[in-house]
């Protein structure tokens, strides 16, 4: 029924109208966006003088979220290609690669917590070249290349966003490595030393150890002194985990994984990184050494599926982990909750991760392990490498057709 109102003409209008408005961030619960001038600052294009009519552009392709469920839901559809006219404090970015996060299958299913209305255009990071430069941004010029964070809107050709919400790609990186970078390891770098602590000596179980924040996390535990890492994933990816520095890979489908890290290390771990929920939270808390810490940063057993399971999610409810003050103060552990979404306004926090990510990058300590690259067209197949677990690493979106998988 969709499907046959995008082939009709009147289908075609409603939706490059819908997809006019799918400015990146500008969704239900977006972040503030400096005001727009009522007259837009004169875009800082390359070559345009006075006098020159601008050649017409071809309509520019973005993804559209028209409803919640499955696969099916996600669209391409185009917009009409406007001059870039960022406003003050604002960039135009022609997006060359987009990350897909795990999220973005739970806001597909209408899961997560944070849901913009719908329609609307997914994708919270990506990376491109400036086009147009805003009133009042000196630190970004019009060609320069750039990783964004935003909490919606990126998987798009081109897209307007705050210019602090946006950072200098280092010469040596590529577009799909900047891509797959802000979320992942700024999660990772965060949930590990700012709630976590991380130390010399420290023990990790890393939940979904060969996903993008799992990768990252095992890179940054590197970076740390005599670090043992324990890591839970299906068994065919276990000898990249070992490659990549895992001590003890798991496989969760067919071992129990608390008996498995109880049987090396009886007195269990220092950390337990917790992107999983419901009975697990649980599991992480036992496993917890005296002085041990649990930073829960997901609810992936919401997902059994291409599409919303209310059984799982009851499940998951009723199982949520609950501890009182004095419990804890009792067993000298602690629990600590992490969610980049709501840190949106913490600009100088999160820069601050930046800058100390792209050191580590830029000494060769990290690097996106990339899992594959898709164009717009085949998002859908991009979503099954994640849901029938796939991946090894992180998956990109191309607005481009020409990148094949
Ligand atoms: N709080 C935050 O700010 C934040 C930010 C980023 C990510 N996260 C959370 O961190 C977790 C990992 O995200 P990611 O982007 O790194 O994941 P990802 O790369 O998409 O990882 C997918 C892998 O996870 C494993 N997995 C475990 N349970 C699964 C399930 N129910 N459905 C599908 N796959 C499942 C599968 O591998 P195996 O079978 O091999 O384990 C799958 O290949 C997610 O819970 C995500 O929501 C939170």
């Amino acid at each position: 029924m969709e499907q046959e109102k995008a082939m009709s003409g009147e289908g075609e209008a409603a939706e490059v109208a819908i997809a006019a408005t799918a400015t990146a961030g500008e969704g239900g619960d977006a972040p503030p966006q400096p005001p727009k001038s009522k007259e837009p600052a004169a875009p800082q294009t390359s070559e345009a003088t006075k006098d020159e009519v601008p050649p017409e552009r071809p309509p520019l392709r973005c993804l559209v979220l028209t409803g919640f469920g499955g696969y099916d839901k996600v669209k391409l559809q185009s917009r009409p290609a406007a001059p870039p006219a960022p406003g003050p404090g604002q960039l135009t970015v022609r997006v060359r690669a987009c990350g897909l996060n795990f999220a973005d299958l739970m806001i597909r299913q209408g899961v997560y917590d944070r849901l913009p209305s719908v329609p609307f255009t997914p994708g919270m990071e990506g990376a491109g070249v400036v086009i147009a430069v805003g009133e009042g941004v000196s630190d970004r010029k019009v060609g320069d290349r750039v990783m964004v964070l935003v909490s919606s809107g990126m998987w798009q050709e081109e897209v307007t966003v705050p210019a602090v919400q946006t950072f200098p790609m280092p010469e040596a990186m590529s577009f799909e490595e900047a891509a797959a970078l802000p979320v992942n390891y700024i999660t990772a770098y965060m949930v590990l030393f700012d709630c976590g602590n991380l130390r010399p000596g420290h023990s990790v179980l890393v939940h979904m150890a060969a996903g993008g924040v799992g990768l990252a996390a095992i890179q940054l535990c590197k970076t740390v002194e005599n670090v043992t890492v324990f890591g839970t994933a299906s068994a065919s990816k276990h000898d990249v985990l070992k490659e990549k520095g895992v001590s003890h890979p798991i496989d969760y489908h067919t071992s129990n994984y608390v008996d498995e890290v109880k049987k090396i290390s009886p007195k269990g771990v220092d950390i337990v990184l917790d992107p999983l929920g419901g009975a697990d939270t649980y599991k992480a808390y036992n496993l917890l050494k005296p002085m041990g810490k649990v930073v829960t940063y997901g609810v992936a057993n919401l997902l059994t599926g291409p599409k919303r399971n209310l059984m799982a999610m009851a499940k998951t409810w009723w199982n949520q982990f609950s501890v009182s003050a004095l419990q804890l103060l009792q067993a000298n552990r602690g629990i600590c909750g992490f969610h980049l979404n709501y840190l949106e306004n913490e600009v100088e926090l999160v820069s601050r991760v930046v800058l100390q990510l792209m050191t580590l990058y830029s000494e060769g300590h990290i690097k996106p392990h990339i899992d594959s690259v898709w164009p717009f067209e085949k998002v859908a197949d991009a979503m099954k490498q994640i849901q029938e677990k796939k991946n090894v690493g992180k998956v990109i979106l191309v607005p481009n057709s020409e990148k094949k998988n």
